[in-house]
């Protein structure tokens, strides 16, 4: 097929919880993730799993982005622990975090590979949760001073930043059904104000990065439902854009890509938007709108769609509809329409921040690690990605979830989405062969494909 545009940002993507370790080493403050997984009495991750030490990338990156040149990487996204660089959130700034940073930036520098930063994916310095964490307006001065201290250090060298990861997940997972940290059970309308406070906090973030340079862009990477049409007509496409945003559809408003991204770029709400979190947009202080702060392009993360039919209603799958090992479906059109419907509501440039699959990985009597499903995943994927492309879609980069193996949240170590295998019982490193795929698919910028 024909090339990907140039200059077309081809990366991985991970997260500090997911594959650092060194979880109270040189200077490091917990932080809510560190507390949930170690919560004696109850369990909320699998087989009582925890990011202790998971992939040890704190001590072995210089062996990861080596790993990472070998494979014609281009760019990584990383997240920075909050904890690691203010231990408590607000306060004293550990000089050791931000040296970490620093040379892990660096060693990507001198590799050719682009750092990309994400400075929220979930695991907040617990002395903020104490005082409320995102319900607490106080955290929204804290965050741009963190995003400060960083984009100063890393001034010139790191010139892409997501302020928050998956604001869906962090707002809904964490304190509306409390699957994940801090595993709080709060009403709908108390989950808006974190959604709220979130975009406000993606606004202080946004000019305080803006302030230490303003080439830098800045972005955010929110996930949501993306829907797709069961055939490719006007009507059918129309359906899918409206279900799509649709805040009142039967799987939530909360996990919308809107939720977020309207506040930010629209500065209101969407009139499909449910009752709770009308009676929240009531309270809000018309000042505050005025402090909402655009993105310099949206990151969107995507594994999976909904077919939706000329009304927009899903379409259900059908008997042994394609799962992976998560059992999250397989559906590659969502690609193609996600970037188109994101565009079209907000006409921003988009990189796709996260995409991937989880397998039942092993490593095979000969020593290596085949993943044909995944490789087959990407491919149909990143086909789908090219068409939004070639419809005019300004799509600056793809970001394949993950580079390692890593830990999965309430799923621990159970799912492993890498390209790279790891055991975690040594911290082998095992490039599987999408990882040598994902390297020739780079190497023809897509025309391999
Ligand atoms: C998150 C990642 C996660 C991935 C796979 C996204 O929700 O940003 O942290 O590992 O999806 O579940």
């Amino acid at each position: 097929m024909s090339k990907f545009p140039e200059n077309f940002i081809w990366g991985v993507a991970c997260a500090s919880y997911q594959c650092e370790g060194a979880w109270n080493e040189d200077g490091k403050g917990p932080n809510i993730w560190d507390d949930f997984c170690h919560e004696q009495g109850r369990q909320h991750v699998k087989n009582r799993d925890t990011g202790d030490t998971a992939c040890d990338v704190y001590h072995r990156y210089r062996e990861d982005v080596a790993l990472m040149k070998r494979h014609n990487i281009k760019a990584y996204r990383f997240s920075v622990s909050w904890a690691r660089v203010i231990p408590d959130g607000d306060g004293e700034v550990n000089e050791k975090g931000l040296q970490f940073y620093e040379a892990l930036v660096d060693e990507l520098l001198a590799s050719g590979i682009e750092p990309m930063i994400t400075l929220y994916h979930w695991d907040l310095p617990s002395a903020l949760q104490d005082k409320g964490g995102w319900l607490n307006r106080d955290i929204v001065a804290a965050f741009g001073r963190y995003a400060s201290i960083v984009a100063r250090r890393l001034k010139g060298k790191v010139r892409k930043y997501m302020t928050l990861n998956e604001p869906q997940c962090a707002a809904f997972l964490g304190y509306g059904n409390g699957e994940h940290a801090p595993g709080w059970k709060l009403s709908e309308e108390k989950v808006a104000q974190v959604f709220h406070i979130m975009c406000l906090a993606h606004s202080e973030a946004y000019r305080a990065i803006k302030a230490v340079d303003p080439e830098t862009m800045v972005g955010a990477a929110p996930c949501g439902r993306q829907c797709y049409p069961e055939t490719d007509t006007p009507e059918n496409r129309e359906a899918a854009y409206r279900e799509t945003f649709n805040l009142s559809s039967v799987q939530g408003w909360a996990f919308t890509t809107n939720i977020f991204l309207d506040s930010l770029l629209l500065k209101k709400y969407d009139e499909s938007a449910p009752a709770a979190v009308r009676r929240f947009a009531r309270t809000i202080d018309p000042a505050d709108w005025e402090k909402m702060e655009t993105l310099d392009f949206i990151g969107i993360n995507v594994y999976n769609g909904d077919m939706v039919d000329s009304k927009g209603g899903y379409v259900p799958r059908y008997p042994g509809f394609p799962l992976t090992a998560t059992k999250w479906k397989v559906s590659p059109e969502v690609m193609h329409y996600c970037v188109v419907n994101n565009y079209r509501r907000y006409g921003k440039p988009i990189v796709i921040t996260e995409n991937g699959q989880s397998c039942n990985d092993r490593v095979f009597l000969d020593g290596k690690v085949h993943d044909p499903e995944r490789i087959d995943f990407l491919h149909r994927y990143l086909l789908e990605l090219k068409k939004g492309i070639d419809e005019g879609v300004p799509v600056l980069g793809y970001l394949q979830w993950s580079f390692l193996d890593n830990f999965e949240w309430a799923q621990g170590y159970d799912e492993r989405f890498g390209i790279v295998y790891v055991d975690y019982r040594t911290g082998e490193r095992i490039p599987k062969d999408s990882a040598a795929w994902y390297a020739k698919v780079i190497e023809t910028n897509g025309g391999c494909l």
